[in-house]
């Protein structure tokens, strides 16, 4: 680390080590003299942050919950921010006069949708959920031509997801019942192999694919899927090429597909 060191930092109330690993072991293989630091913080005062990253760092990625409010603190959204009305990804311009926001989740449900199972055109689409990914998600799935549909515990909040995206609402107590060509868990359920599932799992054979957001461990929506030998994105896979597209726009370069795809196995 010298004086020209660009700095990334992270912001996370528990920070993982996957973002630690995947930046710093692709700035070592490009040979950037750059640097990710995950930051356990816990940060009520959102707007002096935004100033302390304007000040000191390169780039930040947020988590929740600050990835909507923090969009009122910069001065530049890119289109996935504009268009989700929320940012995981900060970049400091012009040492730090401009910060431009980025939603990286939405790249990378592009990316993994279009890679592992292709053309979703007209295609009836269930999305369950209607929080923060949800909205990186249903923004990415109307760009890509699907036929969406949100279904969502808390009515209002998928109805009101579902006019924002001008999509429709799916009655959360008849979710199972639906049939479409993918099926999206957008949903917290199912996080560290606890086996629950936001859908009665006979209902996947209603469907041709499965998408799930859990990243932590493997959920019973995509051991069914294995099961039923159909394709599948699993959260861990949205996560790999969402921190792909964030090396990028930090760095400006793109890294080997191979050096990706290792982070996958
Ligand atoms: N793979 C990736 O790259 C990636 C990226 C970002 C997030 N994630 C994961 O995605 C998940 C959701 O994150 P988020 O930021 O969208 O969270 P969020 O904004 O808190 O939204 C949570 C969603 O789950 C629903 N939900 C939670 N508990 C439920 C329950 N018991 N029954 C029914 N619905 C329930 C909520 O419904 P209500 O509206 O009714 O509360 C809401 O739709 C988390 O597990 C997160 O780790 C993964």
């Amino acid at each position: 680390m010298d004086e020209n060191t660009k700095i990334c930092i992270s912001i996370a109330s528990h920070p993982g080590k996957f973002g630690l690993r995947f930046h710093n072991e692709g700035y070592k293989l490009l040979g950037l003299n750059h640097l990710y630091i995950p930051l356990g913080i816990l940060q009520k005062d959102l707007g002096s942050l935004v100033n302390i990253i304007r000040n000191n760092f390169h780039g930040c990625s947020i988590s929740m919950p600050h990835k909507i409010e923090a969009i009122k603190y910069l001065d530049q959204l890119d289109y996935s921010a504009k268009n989700t009305g929320s940012v995981n990804t900060i970049l400091s311009l012009e040492n730090g006069r401009i910060l431009r926001g980025y939603n990286t989740d939405y790249y990378g449900t592009i990316k993994a949708i279009s890679g592992r199972i292709g053309a979703i055109d007209k295609r009836k689409v269930l999305m369950i959920g209607a929080g923060g990914v949800a909205r990186a998600i249903g923004r990415a799935i109307v760009d890509l031509n699907g036929d969406l549909y949100i279904t969502n515990r808390t009515k209002e909040v998928g109805v009101a997801l579902a006019e924002e995206l001008k999509c429709q609402y799916f009655p959360w107590n008849n979710r199972s019942s639906f049939s479409g060509y993918l099926l999206i868990n957008a949903t917290s359920i199912g996080m560290n192999e606890s086996g629950d599932s936001p859908i009665n799992l006979n209902s996947l054979n209603n469907y041709g694919a499965v998408m799930d957001v859990i990243a932590s461990g493997e959920t019973s929506i995509i051991k069914r899927a294995r099961e039923l030998r159909m394709p599948f994105i699993q959260g861990k896979t949205m996560a790999v090429y969402q921190a792909e597209k964030q090396f990028e726009i930090y760095t400006g370069q793109k890294l080997p597909e191979k050096f990706v795809e290792g982070f996958l196995k």
